[in-house]
């Protein structure tokens, strides 16, 4: 269902060039997981054309950078909203009602794990650690990060967005 070849604009190319010379050639492949980053911030996902694309780059099997890609909750292997919701549901943020955060999430959004609205504008995921347990529960929006939620905020930021 894919038909468009991706291609790196040229902001991204000289990105890529920026990155690499930090490697020695032999030691590209270091660099698939910043370039898998720099073409889904292009595209806003990872097409397969796309993951192809790096691998091109830095010389690899594209089914190793597939397999790498899909490994990491980061990357999206299919089109995503424009706001990617993430709530943390790992025990920390469990403990002070990280649950309940993310079941709002899905009343309000309409949205399972995993599901995108159909106007493309959110996609919903519950997650691991974030990376910010002492103000736990988090969500993260894109890059953005919200710490220490509760229903009131969340149903703040979520009204922010829309
Ligand atoms: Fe939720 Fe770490 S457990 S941010």
């Amino acid at each position: 269902r894919e038909t468009l070849e991706f291609k790196f604009t040229e902001e991204n190319k000289r990105r890529v060039k920026a990155l690499l010379v930090w490697y020695p050639e032999a030691e590209w492949k270091g660099a698939l997981i910043p370039l898998l980053d720099i073409a889904q911030r292009q595209q806003g996902w990872l097409s397969i054309s796309a993951v192809k694309a790096v691998a091109d780059v830095i010389k690899i099997d594209p089914m190793k950078a597939y397999e790498a890609a899909q490994f990491y909750t980061m990357f999206f292997m299919k089109p995503r909203g424009k706001y990617v919701i993430r709530v943390c549901t790992s025990t920390p943020c469990k403990l002070r009602g990280g649950d309940d955060i993310y079941a709002l999430c899905e009343t309000i959004l309409k949205l399972k794990h995993g599901e995108t609205s159909p106007d493309m504008q959110f996609t919903l995921k519950d997650d691991y650690c974030l990376g910010a347990c002492v103000n736990a529960p988090v969500l993260s929006v894109n890059d953005d990060f919200y710490e220490d939620l509760d229903e009131k905020s969340v149903k703040q930021i979520l009204e922010d967005l829309k």
